[in-house]
């Protein structure tokens, strides 16, 4: 019999559903809130509500996309966590009222570990070319930097994380102080494209292991800034795509370095990336040069499964599904939680 499970992510500002049948993906429906564009940032109440009005039609899209009857389904799969509360709480109370309704498991997933297996996510039967355990994992996005050893589907360890700010975050930050457009990051990265990114040197943490710090970089460029603005006025539209190219040169290096010395340490070659920040075309380029230069054999999403979706809560809930890993429907959503 075949298993389909339908995922669904409402943990930010992004509504999605999405269906798979055995592994296979056949439909993934996102409905981003543009509503948030005017605020220079998610606003977390009316994140909610955009949830609430989108639940049900993009869940009704992504069975009637995929071909699929609500009878069919053998789970229903959610993001519990970690996320903002107001919103997941629609997603995991739409989940688990449907999913009871229709007599079949509920599956609670973690948001991070999803992010890490939209790996597995197939399009089609042929589709291969997925990781193989153990692997490293570069978690990159707006609210986590974390380095994490991925052992088997339900296996994961945190060798690495940010203190305090993640990388999306600082990028974003850094974009709102230049003026720029919300989200930040995907601006940065079309400026940076046209920019020297040695033209101005930021500060680089120095921070024990193999974790993360992000504060001081934004700090600095916030600082740097300031001064370079006295002298010019128009510092920052003379000199938007150098500052850009530079910005996003320094994040990258600080991700990778910490990264390579993992991978040196462990002995794995085995290497991913995921989440937001991997659409980032320097991060990507990077990736590329390091598995020219350690014979790293690299695993970098397509760009529709960095950013939320729900097609990686799927395949996650299909995972799980398989070790009958099921979720309760007292199980509440949390809002904070690493992997
Ligand atoms: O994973 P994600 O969609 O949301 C969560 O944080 O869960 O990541 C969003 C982050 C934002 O900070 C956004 O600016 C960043 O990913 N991002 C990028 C790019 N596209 C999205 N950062 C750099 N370059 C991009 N092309």
């Amino acid at each position: 019999m075949d298993t389909i499970i339908l995922g669904i992510e409402s943990s930010c500002d992004d509504t999605s559903a999405a269906v798979i049948r055995n592994g296979v993906l056949l439909s993934n429906v996102v409905s981003s809130q543009a509503v948030h564009e005017a605020y220079g940032g998610v606003v977390p109440e009316l994140a909610s509500r955009a949830h609430q009005q989108n639940i049900v039609p993009v869940v009704h899209e992504a069975l009637k996309r995929a071909g699929v009857t609500k009878e069919e389904l053998s789970a229903v799969a959610f993001t519990r966590g970690p996320g903002l509360m107001g919103s997941l709480l629609v997603g995991v109370s739409f989940a688990k009222g449907f999913a009871r309704s229709l007599n079949i498991p509920m599956i609670d997933v973690n948001h991070l570990q999803a992010h890490v297996l939209a790996h597995f996510i197939k399009e089609t039967e042929e589709d291969t070319n997925q990781p193989k355990f153990p692997f490293l994992c570069l978690l990159v996005s707006g609210g986590n930097s974390q380095i994490i050893l991925v052992k088997a589907y339900n296996d994961m360890e945190v060798l690495g994380q940010t203190i305090d700010d993640a990388a999306g975050e600082a990028i974003d930050k850094c974009s709102k102080v230049m003026g720029l457009g919300y989200p930040g990051g995907p601006i940065i990265d079309k400026l940076a494209r046209q920019g020297n990114p040695k033209a101005f040197t930021f500060s680089k943490p120095h921070i024990p292991d193999y974790n993360y710090s992000f504060s001081g970089l934004k700090t600095s460029f916030l600082y740097s800034l300031r001064d370079w603005l006295k002298e010019d006025p128009n510092f920052i539209e003379h000199h938007k795509n150098d500052l850009a190219a530079s910005l996003e040169a320094t994040i990258v290096d600080i991700l990778m370095d910490k990264l390579r010395k993992v991978a040196k340490a462990l002995k794995v070659n085995e290497i991913a990336v995921a989440g937001g920040v991997s659409a980032n075309n320097g991060l990507r380029n990077s990736f590329h040069e390091h598995a020219a230069k350690y014979g790293w054999n690299i695993y970098i999403p397509k760009f529709s499964y960095t950013t939320d979706n729900a097609a990686m809560i799927a395949i996650t809930g299909y995972y799980k599904y398989l070790d009958k890993d099921f979720c309760t429907i007292d199980k509440p959503a949390y809002s904070r939680v690493t992997i």
